[in-house]
């Protein structure tokens, strides 16, 4: 006989929290001390954004790297760099966060929607293809979660097409396709330093290129459009001031010291959970391609399917929180139906292409049945621990398996009430 839900009074799998984020200590304030006391607080004053640009990269398998205020503006930045024009179509998932999509907006450009796969979760190839018209000029893949999209199909699309390619790496610090770091696969990526991620500064984030001419249009325009030797009020393109700061320098230097051993935990768990989680009926976590030589896990994802499991995700969800694993169901909708694209709320953007798009008639199944029924969220903080909390969330997933029936009674019976 099993052990009574949490949900339905019983006693929950894991009392125990499991590890916190962000992960930091002495190096963290030694190195703000010293920044602090230096005096030099500006990216332009001081060596802490220099060293991190130039690690990171390195890392990312890249000649260059150019640290931003945030992982949206290093997308907006990369698709201005890449020479993307006002009105020309950019194919993006709809399943990812919002800035995915601001960028393209935000850089004037239009953002298409192409489908992603139901079991890789990210960006479908032949959905791409479908995708493309002649104003197309760039695909963003998002490795979303950190498992690196099909980049040898959408590459060979972009090279067929004549397409530049952004990597959305926003979730895939230190992942790996065939054992080439993401970040290094298209033309430009693009990284988040926002608190969740597994790299932080609480804000911040990169542009990675291996081209010369690309990166030094990011340069410029990062630094209000400054190009090297010019004159300190000689301002070359339109652009902005996004550098970052030297705090944020010193605290990504220190955390980019701890990112290896954390991705290879995270790493392993992930893999190790996978496999057992793919044991119960109904339970499908993240397909894990044989290219995806290492996932940097920012999520861990599956799809519940509510007819083999026998429980609707919502009611699974209830009761893994009530077991004590936190978990959520993510995007509550595919990222076509916010409203912004709905009732094009472009602000001054797009006009002309306004006049032509309605993202209501906008299809992507796969993400409307993740997002709408399906897919949960684990954290990667989860992945940072033991093998036994990877055992603790298996536990809670069979034990609302084994009390499946029981547990929609009772909240049938608890909604009745
Ligand atoms: C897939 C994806 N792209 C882009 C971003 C934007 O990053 P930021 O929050 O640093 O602007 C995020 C972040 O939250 C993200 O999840």
């Amino acid at each position: 006989m099993s052990q009574a839900l949490a949900l339905l009074g019983g006693r929950p799998v894991r009392t125990r929290p499991f590890a916190s984020w962000p992960v930091f200590g002495k190096p963290e304030e030694k190195r703000v001390l010293r920044t602090l006391r230096s005096g030099k607080w500006g990216r332009l004053d001081g060596p802490e954004v220099a060293e991190f640009e130039r690690r990171f990269a390195a890392m990312h398998g890249c000649k260059f790297g150019i640290a931003v205020v945030n992982g949206t503006v290093s997308l907006r930045i990369g698709l201005l760099a890449a020479g993307i024009r006002a009105e020309e179509e950019v194919i993006i998932p709809p399943y990812t966060f919002f800035s995915t999509g601001s960028a393209v907006v935000e850089a004037h450009a239009v953002p298409v929607f192409a489908d992603i796969d139901l079991e890789t979760f990210n960006l479908d190839p032949e959905a791409v293809e479908a995708a493309i018209t002649p104003r197309t000029r760039a695909i963003i893949p998002v490795h979303f979660a950190g498992q690196p999209a099909n980049m040898d199909a959408i590459m060979a699309l972009a090279r067929k097409h004549k397409l530049v390619v952004i990597e959305d790496a926003a979730h895939a610090h230190g992942a790996s396709y065939r054992n080439r770091p993401a970040g290094s696969l298209g033309d430009l990526a693009s990284f988040s330093f926002q608190s969740s991620k597994n790299l932080t500064a609480g804000e911040g984030g990169i542009i990675t290129t291996n081209n010369d001419a690309l990166a030094r249009a990011c340069r410029s325009i990062h630094n209000c459009g400054r190009v090297p030797g010019g004159l300190w009020y000689e301002h070359h393109v339109i652009s902005g001031n996004y550098r970052l700061s030297e705090f944020q320098g010193a605290i990504l230097n220190s955390q980019l010291d701890r990112l290896e051993r954390q991705t290879r935990t995270r790493d392993r768990n992930g893999r190790y959970l996978a496999v057992r989680l793919a044991r119960l009926p109904g339970v499908h976590p993240q397909e894990r391609p044989a290219y995806c030589t290492r996932h940097s896990y920012h999520l861990f994802m599956l799809r519940v399917d509510a007819k083999e499991f026998g429980a609707p995700r919502s009611a699974v969800l209830k009761a893994l929180q009530a077991e004590g694993i936190p978990c959520s169901g993510g995007y509550g909708f595919s990222l076509q139906y916010q409203p912004m694209f709905q009732n094009k709320a472009f602000g001054p953007f797009l006009p002309k292409a306004s006049a032509r798009l309605d993202y209501r008639k906008t299809r992507c199944p796969n993400s409307d049945l993740l997002c709408r029924e399906q897919c949960i969220w684990l954290e990667q903080r989860l992945f940072l621990g033991s093998r036994a909390d990877m055992d603790d969330i298996t536990r809670a997933f069979e034990k609302v398996r084994e009390n499946r029936a029981r547990l929609c009674n009772g909240l049938k019976a608890k909604g009745a009430k």
